[in-house]
């Protein structure tokens, strides 16, 4: 009998838990314990319910996967209708929708200051309408939107959401219907993809499909294998034992106290401008964020402000979502050309009928290689979905097979490069073709131009691709080195060129000249060697020379150089070529500064120190500010926490500044930063 009570006992305790756990975990994101220390509770849970099955419950965590298969999902009435919004494509809708707004309110005498509406601005999250019914505490009913008053029932789905309660924590009502998205994020799709592809299963377009796929499942072990992830945004039914509220951000903070994830960084602001201000300060940040998104919804804030404005046909007066450019468009592709890169690594590029997608029109996507054509099936003729997130290359993603016509052809890899007429060959056990060229390939010869003059190498200011075409054309220029025997007057005489730009040109061909030894290293193009390993050859070797001279043991006694990488190295100092070229370079005056290595004894001012960038700073460029971080040591990182040393704030600065004011994480302005590297006169 002891036994037994000291059995419940632990059962409960291992049920809290695991419950504890997921609550820090998906709504305060701050888990305390590791995957392992979560699963051993699990099975320690899972062992003891089975040696006592009599005390298993539906709400156990073991119970996510209740049910067996169904044939069909069946319908369910929502009691509250599940609306959609209004969208607006432009900021003079959202003027519209403001201006409507505070009419109403002024006229129901409800809007007294003039500074504006409350709104909450929060994400529109890209992923499935789900409404989750809870009675006294516990999970009963989950249903999709359908045409919005009735959807389907996908309860035994729905429960094996890790990030849902199974049980509501604190002081429940009675009866709540929760209502938000379920998603899937962008990391968690890209690792299901994969494994779609290593099991040679279908991968899906992109994170909603995938989500939606995913909890479209008849069978609810498929989808509690699946990273899915919900947001709370509103609700439906709420009776019985509810707080008064009087704010719509007030509910939802209530609901993180019930155990939900809300819809994360949602701001109360005022007013049209600060709408409009959250719409392109999360716009920035769109393409960093962990999930998907396609705009920003406002809402009203007061719940009475709500009541008074109502409904239209189907969409709350209330509410707006203001949307994004598409990332996502169809369109028909032409043809498929290619193209030689650097490493004369050829790709294939589909030629598009424009199409206007991420806020540009697209003429030209990548379709990576031929295996990733065979992969996704693309024939030329077809009708594609093109994607363009940021400033991501555009990319194909797929065919629409229904759309296919009959005379949609393959394509066919070129067996001799298209500018050299060299033979292309493709090393068995590699994805990418190449020319074999090389140097005599003036594809090759041009694009190893551009990446030397890149911002992360030479960072030579006004060389372009139409410059260095009329350069390498023409045959005034073969190597690097050539590039600095350039003069203002034959430069003028160019297309596109006046005196202006060639004199600032040459002026810029000055200043690179004395690069850093990492962006000359980076600048010589060698194979594998990217800005981070020519940092830490930079930082190890401390001279060209005794780059030039390392054998592959030497290298690899570097950090981050692994046998490729220095066979790469030795290979390329081997080339004599590429010894004229450096040799050249040597001769014209372009020597790499002296490096300040950490063993020189003066330790770095930014040593181990984590610093961020945002905003436009008045005279560094990013990339220049990053430079001088890390050339004192210092790292650079995309995010703030309470780990990084400085923030460096310049002009219109977003959320990073907001969140170090936060954390109380010191900023600095550019006159602050170069204080700290010692560069203030
Ligand atoms: S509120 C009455 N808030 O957008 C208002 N919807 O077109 C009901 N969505 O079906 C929706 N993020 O799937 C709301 N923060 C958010 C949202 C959001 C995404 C989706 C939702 C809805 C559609 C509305």
């Amino acid at each position: 009998m002891e036994q037994r009570e000291s059995v419940v006992a632990r059962i409960d305790t291992l049920r809290e838990a695991i419950a504890d756990h997921n609550y820090r975990y998906y709504v305060q994101d701050a888990p305390t314990v590791s995957d392992a220390q979560y699963d051993a509770l699990m099975r320690e849970l899972q062992a003891l319910e089975a040696a006592h099955p009599d005390l298993i419950t539906p709400d156990s965590p073991t119970q996510r996967v209740g049910a067996e298969p169904v044939a069909a999902f069946g319908p369910v009435r929502h009691s509250v209708a599940m609306l959609s919004l209004g969208n607006a494509f432009d900021e003079d809708e959202v003027v519209a929708f403001n201006r409507r707004v505070e009419d109403t309110l002024r006229g129901a005498g409800m809007l007294s200051d003039d500074k504006g509406v409350h709104y909450q601005a929060e994400y529109k999250l890209d992923g499935l309408a789900i409404s989750i019914r809870y009675e006294q505490g516990r999970l009963v009913q989950a249903a999709t939107r359908g045409d919005g008053q009735t959807g389907e029932d996908v309860t035994s789905n729905i429960r094996t959401l890790r990030s849902l309660p199974l049980k509501l924590r604190g002081n429940y009502p009675d009866v709540l219907e929760v209502r938000g998205e379920v998603v899937m994020t962008r990391a968690d799709f890209e690792r299901l993809n994969q494994q779609q592809r290593d099991r040679g299963d279908k991968v899906f377009v992109n994170p909603r499909n995938a989500a939606a796929g995913s909890l479209r499942q008849l069978d609810p072990r498929i989808t509690a294998s699946r990273p899915l992830r919900f947001y709370a945004y509103g609700w439906g039914e709420m009776s019985g034992n509810v707080p008064a509220f009087t704010l719509h951000s007030e509910v939802l903070d209530w609901f993180a106290t019930l155990g939900f994830p809300v819809s994360p960084n949602r701001e109360v602001v005022q007013g049209l401008e600060q709408l409009l201000a959250f719409y392109r300060r999360t716009g920035e940040q769109r393409d960093q964020l962990p999930f998907e998104i396609d705009g920003v919804v406002y809402k009203v804030n007061t719940l009475r402000a709500q009541d008074v404005l109502g409904f239209v046909a189907r969409a709350p007066r209330f509410a707006l979502a203001h949307k994004y450019p598409a990332q996502e468009e169809t369109t028909r592709l032409l043809d498929i050309e290619v193209q030689v890169g650097r490493t004369g690594a050829i790709t294939p590029v589909a030629r598009l009928e424009p199409v206007f997608v991420g806020g540009v029109t697209v003429t030209n996507a990548t379709l990576h290689n031929e295996d990733e054509i065979r992969r996704k099936d693309v024939r030329i003729g077809d009708t594609v979905t093109v994607r363009r997130a940021g400033d991501v290359i555009p990319e194909v993603v797929g065919p629409i097979p229904e759309l296919r016509p009959d005379d949609a052809r393959q394509f066919v890899m070129p067996d001799h490069c298209p500018v050299c007429g060299s033979a292309i060959e493709r090393p068995e056990d590699e994805a990418v073709a190449r020319c074999t060229g090389g140097l005599f390939c003036a594809a090759q010869r041009k694009q190893s131009l551009l990446h030397a003059v890149s911002r992360k190498a030479l960072d030579i200011d006004g060389v372009g691709e139409k410059l260095i075409d009329q350069l390498v054309e023409s045959g005034r220029v073969a190597s690097l080195a050539d590039m600095f025997t350039l003069t203002v007057d034959e430069l003028a005489q160019l297309e596109r060129m006046g005196k202006k730009s060639a004199t600032n040109l040459v002026k810029a061909l000055e200043k690179a000249r004395t690069p850093a030894l990492e962006q000359l290293l980076f600048a010589l193009g060698i194979r594998h060697v990217g800005e981070t390993t020519a940092r830490a050859l930079a930082q190890h070797f401390g001279s060209l020379q005794a780059v030039m001279d390392a054998t592959e043991d030497d290298l690899l006694g570097v950090p981050d150089v692994g046998p490729v990488v220095a066979a790469s190295i030795v290979r390329f100092f081997a080339e004599p070529h590429n010894r004229e070229v450096i040799d050249a370079l040597a001769e014209r005056g372009v020597q790499a500064r002296a490096v300040e290595s950490q063993t020189q004894g003066r330790s770095l001012p930014l040593a181990g120190k984590t610093l961020v960038l945002t905003g436009t700073l008045p005279e560094w460029t990013r990339e220049e500010a990053s430079r001088h971080i890390m050339a004192a040591g210092g790292k650079i990182s995309g995010s703030v926490s309470r780990k990084t040393a400085y923030v460096v704030a310049g002009e219109q600065a977003g959320s990073k500044l907001t969140r170090a004011q936060d954390l109380g994480v010191p900023v600095l302005d550019e006159a602050g930063l170069k204080a700290l590297l010692g560069m203030q006169e």
